[in-house]
């Protein structure tokens, strides 16, 4: 079998294995396939979905201090980069003298990177593969102040002991410089929380359910998307954003070697997005060893954007 062979059968292995379960779930990785990448794009301009702008109006607004904060960089690490719009464009401020962008997919990074290379020769740029579920290492980055950049607050996938996990392998690669420059959602009324992940216009609802259309294909499954709807509650007591999928009716969904009987009203997991204080998320990055923080935040303190220094 083939390398790539052989990850598909690992990545069919994990969904069944989440089907199965007694409440089944399917790992949020999954939304992003082309379409899906699509439509989270789509999602980030809703009038609902305020993190993706709001973020950016942070950044943009303390440039200067966020910049001053930071001081040099010598590598600009680039986690979850995607088409690197939102790494690039902190190149004026931190002057890079490396950027390395990472993600699950490596072909849309390279084509990312060729056009960025273009307007910017003197910033040497590597694409690199890398599941933040693994541990992170940069071997050949030892000795070099490194700048970890990690925004949307994508954190919010991660249940807290995770999201500590990782932090504490970050401080672990810096070795005592550089850091961590993140965003994060922020809780707030629950009802503007319920609203930016069930939109008028039914885009969330069908990122959501594109995951089965993903499926479908991974696994040579039969989801029928008529029978499935949207689920999305902000559940106060966890401070995260659930989503779901609900059967709306008694159904067998079946792919070659296996099956699964859903009930009516029987949920799939495929999303938590965690929401934090400032105070819950300072807190959790010093705990995990870094030496000072500081946060940058919008008006309304829907969104926050916090340097670690490691
Ligand atoms: C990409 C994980 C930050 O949690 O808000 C948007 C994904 N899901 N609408 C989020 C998402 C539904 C998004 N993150």
């Amino acid at each position: 079998m083939s390398q790539q062979q052989l990850s598909d059968q690992n990545l069919s292995n994990e969904i069944i294995e989440g089907l199965l379960q007694e409440k089944p779930s399917i790992s949020p990785k999954f939304f992003y396939d082309e379409i899906g990448s699509h439509l989270f794009e789509a999602i980030t301009f809703l009038e609902e979905y305020y993190p993706t702008r709001t973020e950016k109006q942070i950044i943009a607004q303390y440039s200067k201090e966020i910049s001053a904060t930071i001081g040099t960089c010598d590598v600009l690490l680039d986690l979850g980069a995607g088409n690197c719009q939102k790494g690039s464009a902190l190149f004026p401020a931190l002057k890079p003298k490396e950027y390395r962008a990472l993600d699950i997919s490596k072909e849309f990074l390279e084509k990312a990177i060729s056009g960025l290379q273009k307007e910017f020769p003197q910033i040497v740029m590597q694409a690199q593969t890398c599941d933040l579920q693994n541990e992170l290492t940069f071997p050949d980055l030892v000795g070099r102040k490194k700048i970890f950049f990690y925004p949307g607050s994508s954190i919010g996938n991660f249940d807290p002991s995770a999201a500590l996990k990782l932090f504490q392998n970050i401080v672990q690669v810096c070795a005592g410089d550089g850091g961590l420059l993140i965003g994060v959602d922020l809780i707030k009324d629950p009802e503007v929380l319920n609203h930016a992940y069930n939109d008028m216009l039914g885009i969330t609802a069908a990122f959501n359910k594109n995951i089965l259309l993903h499926l479908n294909r991974l696994l040579k499954a039969n989801f029928d998307l008529k029978y499935w709807e949207h689920s999305a509650v902000f559940n106060e007591q966890s401070a995260r954003i659930e989503m779901y999928l609900r059967s709306m009716r008694r159904q067998l969904v079946s792919w070659p070697g296996g099956e699964k009987h859903f009930e009516m009203n029987e949920l799939i997991h495929t999303e938590n997005s965690y929401k934090y204080t400032q105070a819950t998320f300072e807190d959790l990055l010093v705990s995990a060893g870094f030496k000072t923080v500081r946060s940058w935040t919008d008006p309304q303190s829907y969104f926050l954007v916090t340097y670690a220094a490691a």
